[in-house]
């Protein structure tokens, strides 16, 4: 049923439409609005309306949730953070073909995209994207502002600190840490515990380079 309430997206890129997509899905707004910096070039994103940049969220309050759809963690964490502080309606969005147990905790301003799984007694925390058919096992702590991408299985007990990247098909054995701005490549294997700010390839995952 509708809740006769608006959905700003903020942040009109590839990620938003998805976001608006799964929105859509969900059958409960009654309008879905992006707003981003390209309003002067741009008035729409494909199938929804850009109606000004992102600093005209202030304008907003009544009737309304926003979600942040910026890909990039800590851009999307400055926004959720300027959007909490104002005290805004932060949504949460989970995909209906998602399955999530009841018996996990879940923050604010999280989206939940089709065919991911989140098992029993996992803690997502506030901001962090679970896309398309990730899987995120039994005790995990997902700690906020991590992206986990596409594909991503998770093993469980693991915990992934604050604005990781888990790539595309990346998987984690069962157990371990991931420390905090950890980013793994495409396809990567994370048998071990890491080290923060790193980037790590491969099968097994090798740290690679430094983010900082
Ligand atoms: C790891 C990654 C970030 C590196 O990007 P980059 O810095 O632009 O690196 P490049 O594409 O220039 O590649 C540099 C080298 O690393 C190699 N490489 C890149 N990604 C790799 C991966 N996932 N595994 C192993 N090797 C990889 C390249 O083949 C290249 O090797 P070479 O120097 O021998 O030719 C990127 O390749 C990646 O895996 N991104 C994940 C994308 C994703 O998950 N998207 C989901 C969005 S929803």
């Amino acid at each position: 049923m509708k809740k006769n309430k608006t959905l700003i997206i903020l942040g009109a890129g590839g990620h938003g439409r998805v976001v608006a997509d799964c929105a859509e899905s969900l059958g409960i707004y009654t309008d879905i609005i992006f707003l981003d910096d390209c309003f002067s070039a741009r008035k729409k994103n494909a199938h929804w309306i850009i109606a000004g940049p992102i600093s005209s969220w202030i304008d907003y309050n009544d009737n309304t949730e926003f979600i942040v759809a910026m890909g990039n963690n800590l851009l999307r964490a400055s926004l959720l953070q300027q959007l909490f502080s104002a005290k805004r309606c932060v949504a949460t969005l989970i995909h209906p073909t998602a399955f999530v147990s009841e018996k996990c905790n879940l923050g604010l301003g999280v989206v939940i995209f089709a065919n991911a799984v989140i098992n029993v007694d996992a803690h997502i925390e506030d901001g962090c994207i679970i896309n398309t058919s990730a899987t995120i096992d039994h005790d995990c702590h997902i700690h906020a502002y991590c992206h986990i991408s596409p594909g991503v299985n998770i093993a469980g007990g693991v915990e992934v600190g604050q604005y990781s990247w888990l790539g595309i098909g990346s998987s984690v054995v069962e157990y371990i840490t991931i420390a905090k701005n950890t980013q793994s490549g495409a396809g990567a294997v994370i048998t071990k515990s890491t080290q923060s700010n790193t980037l790590y390839l491969g099968i097994p995952a090798t740290p690679v380079r430094s983010l900082i």
